[in-house]
């Protein structure tokens, strides 16, 4: 059975819960955020990850943070949200996810400003419009599986790099969601998970996730793929995304390049499956992405063991840009696109917004 809502983060009355993905396979601790602050620092240090998750977080952040503001007119309200739109937008700079829910709160905010609303209904509005973002984002990855489900053949052996699953989103997944899909529509799939280094969200999460989904999951080191691909063990690739360019230029996690090159070299299929919210039109290709360089521990350490030589530099790009000539199909809650990304994602871009099937 599918299991597919873990719980990821959730609103409660005076607090955000999410889930500790730092402990995880090993512990299932659960991190109550009581302030706005809290929360950016939970996205900042990776207690929740994964770019639909982490934009899901920053509006429950904000909503957060205002629904405990001791302000008593709405100018000093304002400027108290804005400072709190500012703080989640510094945490990290890759998933547009994070800078897209921050424009929908600060859309939600306007509007309800714009009709007179007083502090407490201004509170009322945000903690309204984040809880909606969760729950959207729950029906756009159900839409993706049942999209990108339709294009796993049964049998089919899936590599996937990273989580993006259940955890990486509200629930359900966009990668894991696609193999989810499969899997719900009666294909007999397996699955390869890269172990995705340095953090390890393949071997400790995407794992984690599949086989309480009883998923027959095989963990890999990165550098197994090209050997896998060869012997023929592999026979499609789907992976998330942080942040989809104009073309089709695509961020995920370091090491998504390399196995897209890989799976052109092995004439594999390559799909993202991405929200419509991970779509950036307003940056014209990958070369304006920026990446995230996280810290050097996370290189020359495995928990407190480090593995690296005193003294060495050590570079942790987090993220690497995929060219849309590597990508066979975006699977997106709005359809499936292909080449040529640039017209067609802008058509999707002016269609009406999809309803949840
Ligand atoms: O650094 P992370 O763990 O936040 O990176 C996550 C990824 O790269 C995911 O593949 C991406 O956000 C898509 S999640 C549905």
């Amino acid at each position: 059975m599918i299991v597919a809502m873990l719980p990821t983060i959730a609103w409660e009355d005076d607090a955000v819960v999410m889930v500790d993905q730092r402990k995880l396979p090993a512990n299932e601790v659960y991190v109550r955020c009581r302030s706005a602050h809290d929360v950016a620092k939970a996205i900042r240090t990776m207690v929740i990850r994964g770019a639909p998750a982490i934009g899901v977080a920053a509006a429950f952040g904000i909503a957060l943070g205002m629904t405990r503001s001791k302000a008593t007119g709405t100018r000093q309200f304002a400027a108290e949200f804005q400072k709190t739109c500012d703080l989640m937008a510094a945490t990290r700079p890759t998933a547009v996810n994070l800078f897209w829910a921050i424009e929908r709160m600060k859309r939600a905010f306007a509007d309800a400003a714009h009709a007179g609303e007083s502090v407490e209904q201004l509170k009322v509005r945000l903690t309204v419009e984040a809880r909606r973002m969760h729950d959207e984002d729950v029906a756009s990855c159900r839409t993706i599986g049942k999209l990108g489900g339709e294009l796993v053949a049964d049998g089919a052996r899936i590599l996937t790099h990273c989580n993006a699953g259940a955890l990486a989103t509200a629930g359900y997944g966009t990668a894991l969601g696609v193999i989810r899909g499969a899997v719900e529509a009666g294909k007999r799939v397996t699955v390869l998970a890269d172990e995705t280094r340095p953090f390890l969200q393949g071997a400790r999460l995407t794992a984690w996730e599949l086989v309480k989904d009883g998923i027959d999951t095989t963990v890999i080191t990165d550098n197994m793929a090209g050997a896998l691909m060869l012997g023929g063990h592999v026979d499609i690739v789907v992976v998330g995304a942080d942040r989809i360019a104009a073309n089709g230029d695509t961020a995920n996690k370091i090491g998504t390049y390399s196995v897209a090159v890989l799976a052109r070299e092995h004439g594999l299929p390559f799909y993202v499956a991405a929200p419509w919210s991970t779509v950036d039109l307003a940056t014209p290709d990958g070369s304006h992405i920026p990446i995230e360089e996280r810290s050097a521990r996370e290189v020359t350490h495995v928990g407190s063991n480090q593995l690296a030589a005193q003294g060495a530099l050590i570079r942790n790009p987090a993220f690497d840009v995929t060219p849309h000539r590597y990508i066979t199909a975006i699977v997106t809650d709005r359809g499936v696109v292909r080449s040529p990304f640039e017209h067609n994602l802008r058509e999707l871009s002016d269609s009406p917004e999809p309803q949840p099937v």
